[in-house]
């Protein structure tokens, strides 16, 4: 019988765990808690419409702040958990506070990648993660002040299009030779690169820093090869290691994230992760895999809230993700890791274009840029393992799903 459940960590996905146990009508206790100072809310806008000044805070909450008033719903914020008591079950703040727990959901999420390089610790060098990291970024931001971005993934890039936006003059330096290497093609790289050149931001590709030199504040950024770039702020998105200490701590499997099955449980039967801290298995690739993405985290917390309230579900998902640069919307279905083979559907030169990508003739998955038909077609092709000839897919005339 589950009569108390606690949610540690209060992010996007813990935000969906109590709206799932609140729609199936869960009536025991649900005590959230969390490190930051806020209710649960949404990271996408952080380095988009949040960072551009587009959004207020309050638009960022997950839940109006209300949706927590139950007689069965606790909110604990500014409050750290330092240990699970597995046998005791019971989980411990750093400051003495003790949470009984029936069911216990790990929520924690990730924390974005340090840097361990001379003059880390200077202002106005910052990563971004949270609300205060952004508004930290804001108060520094101004039209022609000069901007370095340390990694050309989806931070860089998205807080390169806003600020260049706005007028700021935006330096992006990259260790590897291009940019979104980690999800994306060549192809799509090479496209974002010239949009990114169009609007005036310098990518220095293949390019390794040393460190970050200043009295106080930083003023440059040193590069490997000597040459220093001035900066009035620096911006470093090189990349998220997902909170694993606590389970590993409580002895829990941990392995590039915590271990859960398709039932969201890790090897604990009384603990549940899901989001960005969980290593899942992945049907579709036949192995477990770790994802940093709101709909992973959104749908495995429906799925462990349903299997504490005694239904038996199974977290089978197609992954998606998208990033906003400029006007461009890149939406990305499935993972192209393993792919042996791409095909480029629509004009690059028109601004709306899809990289699909296949392994052995099966459609694996699908970069759309602009082009949210063929994300949301091939969601159900990737699904099915859809095996498509080559030259009907690079037709643009027709619609993905007219084709099986
Ligand atoms: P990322 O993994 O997307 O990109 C990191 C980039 O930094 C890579 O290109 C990598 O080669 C580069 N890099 C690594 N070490 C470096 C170094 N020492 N010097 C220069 N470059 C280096 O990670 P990113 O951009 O930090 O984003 C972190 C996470 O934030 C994402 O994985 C995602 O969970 C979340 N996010 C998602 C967004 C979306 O889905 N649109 C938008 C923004 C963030």
């Amino acid at each position: 019988m589950t009569d108390k459940i606690v949610i540690v960590g209060a992010g996007h996905a813990a935000g969906q765990v109590v709206a799932t146990l609140r729609l199936k009508k869960f009536d025991g206790s649900i005590c959230l808690i969390g490190e930051e100072a806020y209710l649960p809310y949404q990271r996408p806008p952080l380095s988009k419409k949040y960072l551009a000044g587009e959004l207020p805070a309050e638009r960022l909450h997950f839940k109006a702040p209300n949706f927590y008033d139950e007689p069965n719903i606790e909110v604990h914020l500014n409050t750290t958990i330092d240990r699970i008591d597995r046998a005791a079950k019971v989980v411990q703040s750093n400051d003495g506070l003790e949470f009984p727990y029936d069911k216990l959901v790990i929520s924690l999420g990730a924390h974005a990648r340090h840097i361990d390089l001379p003059g880390i610790e200077l202002a106005g060098v910052h990563y971004l993660r949270t609300i205060p990291d952004v508004d930290r970024i804001r108060e520094e931001f101004g039209p022609s002040r000069r901007l370095v971005i340390v990694g050309a993934g989806y931070i860089g890039l998205e807080v390169a299009a806003v600020a260049a936006q706005l007028g700021l003059d935006v330096t992006v330096v990259e260790m590897l030779d291009r940019v979104m290497s980690r999800v994306v093609s060549a192809q799509v790289s090479e496209f974002y690169q010239h949009e990114h050149a169009d609007h005036g931001v310098k990518l220095l590709l293949s390019t390794g820093i040393k460190g970050f030199a200043g009295d106080g504040h930083v003023a440059a950024v040193d590069l490997a090869d000597g040459t220093k770039i001035p900066a009035d702020l620096v911006v470093i998105g090189i990349g998220v290691v997902p909170n694993t200490r606590l389970a590993a701590d409580a002895g829990l499997e941990v392995s590039n994230g915590i271990l859960v099955n398709d039932r969201c449980n890790t090897s604990d039967p009384d603990i549940y992760a899901v989001g960005d801290c969980t290593c899942h298995p992945n049907d579709l690739l036949g192995r477990q895999i770790r994802l940093e993405s709101v709909h992973n985290a959104l749908e495995q917390a429906k799925t462990a809230a349903a299997n504490i309230c005694g239904e038996d579900q199974r977290y089978a998902q197609v992954p998606w993700f998208w990033s906003d640069q400029y006007d461009l919307k890149l939406q990305i279905a499935g993972l192209s890791q393993d792919y042996d083979q791409t095909i480029i559907r629509g004009d690059p030169a028109e601004r709306s274009f899809s990289c699909l990508y296949l392994n052995d003739g099966k459609l694996i998955a699908v970069d759309a840029i602009n082009r949210p038909k063929d994300f949301m077609q091939s969601k159900k092709l990737i699904a099915d393992h859809a095996v498509i000839d080559p030259a009907l897919l690079a037709d643009s005339d027709l619609e993905l799903k007219d084709m099986v």
